[in-house]
């Protein structure tokens, strides 16, 4: 039991235990003395109830800090997974909310640090064993060098040099290496450019463009925006049924600009809309990888969004598909 955690300051608890003991010491000394008990028996027995009263009375004010310097301990091993008893009200049961707080942030971030190595080393590994089993496979004449081959091993290795290339940029945003090279530029432009380009890999499949106004603008690093729109157009694409249309539109004014890709693929669940801009998260995760991406593609879209200012975010359509919304803001004042 600790008799003084509801108390909010170290000051009264301290004043609590000190007029506590003197008044211990005091009643017993009176009662002693009427009794007729010699002096240095009452002086003794208020001693040691004066004591008492202190132990049972400061119980739990000082043990906060003991468990915090245990589990700063365990921590420096790298176990994150100890907290601390925050039941006091005081400066003490402060500090240790905060120690359990950021002990939780830390182990949250070692918990990304292993997950982000094992995802790596997985998306590394299976491109890596495909062409070593083809080479393997070519060195020992089980297959023959021809065309086929030749394509699948050219397919691992444009994965990979993706995959590389997608860590890189992701770490050069996180760590803000690549400053955004903030200009004025015409939306209408950039997304036509956008669904251009992806015109060339998308041949089945109706990609529109509607900007309102027209000479909607916006400030931002254009080669960024670019990005995430092509990253978008990209998902809709892949997640597009044949003959389907994806529309890209954006539409705001000087304040707030919306970006928005829309597809009738079949859409991301409710429970995993936030999920899919997790680094290496794929909704579907029964679909082999070779069909896929890595997972990161998204990732990189919120970092940018997130540099600008912005923010992005799944919706669902009716009566299939999902449109991705993308805002931020628009001109600097
Ligand atoms: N338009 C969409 N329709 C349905 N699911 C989508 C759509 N866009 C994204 N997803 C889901 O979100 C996951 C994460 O998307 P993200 O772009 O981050 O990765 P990816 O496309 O799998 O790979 P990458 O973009 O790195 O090549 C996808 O694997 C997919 O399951
Ligand atoms: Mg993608």
């Amino acid at each position: 039991m600790r008799p003084l955690d509801p108390l909010s300051s170290i000051k009264t608890k301290l004043g609590v235990v000190i007029v506590a003991s003197v008044a211990v010491t005091v009643a017993v000394h009176t009662l002693g003395i009427r009794a007729g008990i010699p002096l240095f028996v009452v002086g003794g027995a208020s001693g040691a109830l004066s004591l008492l009263m202190v132990q049972f009375l400061a119980h739990g004010m000082t043990s906060p800090l003991r468990e915090m310097a245990a589990a700063a301990k365990t921590m420096a091993r790298g176990d994150y997974s100890k907290r601390v008893t925050a039941t006091s009200r005081d400066e003490v049961g402060d500090l240790s909310r905060a120690f359990n707080a950021m002990a939780s942030e830390l182990e949250q971030v070692e918990r990304m640090r292993r997950d982000l190595v094992a995802n790596v080393s997985h998306e590394l590994r299976t491109p890596i064993s495909a062409l070593q089993a083809v080479l393997e496979n070519l060195i020992d004449g089980v297959e023959e060098p021809d065309p086929v081959t030749f394509t699948t091993m050219h397919e691992q290795v444009r994965r990979l040099g993706r995959l590389v290339s997608q860590l890189l940029d992701l770490s050069r945003l996180e760590s803000g290496a690549v400053p955004l090279q903030r200009i004025n530029f015409r939306l209408e432009d950039l997304l036509q450019q956008a669904v251009r380009e992806s015109k060339l890999h998308s041949h089945n499949v109706h990609l529109t463009v509607d900007v309102r106004p027209p000479d909607l603008s916006a400030d931002g690093d254009p080669e960024r925006v670019h990005q995430v729109v092509a990253n978008l157009i990209e998902n809709a694409v892949r997640h597009s049924p044949a003959d389907a249309e994806v529309s890209v539109s954006a539409y705001g004014d000087e304040h707030r600009v919306t970006i928005e890709v829309a597809d009738e693929g079949p859409g991301i669940p409710q429970n995993e809309a936030g999920r899919v801009f997790e680094r290496f998260y794929r909704a579907d995760a029964a679909r082999s990888s070779t069909q896929g991406g890595t997972g990161l593609g998204l990732a990189i879209a919120r970092w940018i969004v997130d540099l600008h200012g912005g923010e992005i975010r799944v919706e669902s359509r009716e009566p299939t598909g999902c449109r991705m919304v993308v805002e931020f803001p628009g001109i600097a004042p």
